[in-house]
């Protein structure tokens, strides 16, 4: 899972994703990680808001640090899930090769294929920004584990 600052909505999109799949009994085989391309919050834990919101609905985050994206993440993980467009084009400036981007595509593709919709950054608004991407995400999460059970990701 991948954004902008890591400490938003990737680090919800990492602990929404790793509940469902422990939900699921699927959490030993699937490994989840998250992380940003601004070093501004490096090694810090998510936005309390983020916390917050996450922890209404169950999901605790409250552990997770930023880290900046690697070039390693291409050969460690098989799918990687950006949040628009600006994290697409990062991914790519430290892509090595076509096949790295084919592992790409953005998180809001599983629910609606193809349409490259954002998930919008909720970084210096309100509570309501921040449960609105927790919605967005937790959605797209809900079919990338259907997918996963039904091996069809
Ligand atoms: P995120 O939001 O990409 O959803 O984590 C942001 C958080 C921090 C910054 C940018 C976006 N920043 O520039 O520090």
């Amino acid at each position: 899972m991948v954004c902008l600052g890591n400490i938003c909505r990737s680090p919800m999109a990492e602990g929404i994703l790793r509940h469902k799949l422990e939900e699921n009994n699927m959490g030993d085989s699937v490994t989840v990680d998250s992380c940003g391309f601004v070093p501004a919050h490096l090694g810090e834990h998510p936005h309390p808001l983020a916390i917050l919101t996450a922890k209404s609905q169950g999901v605790d985050i409250g552990e997770l640090r930023q880290r900046l994206f690697l070039e390693e993440d291409f050969d460690i993980f098989d799918k990687i899930y950006v949040m628009d467009m600006g994290n697409y084009r990062d991914v790519q400036r430290v892509s090595r090769s076509n096949e790295d981007m084919l592992k790409v595509d953005f998180l809001r593709n599983v629910v609606h294929p193809k349409s490259d919709q954002h998930v919008p950054d909720p970084w210096g608004g309100t509570l309501k920004d921040f449960q609105r991407t927790f919605r967005l995400i937790d959605e797209a999460c809900e079919y990338i584990v259907k997918k996963i059970r039904y091996e069809t990701l």
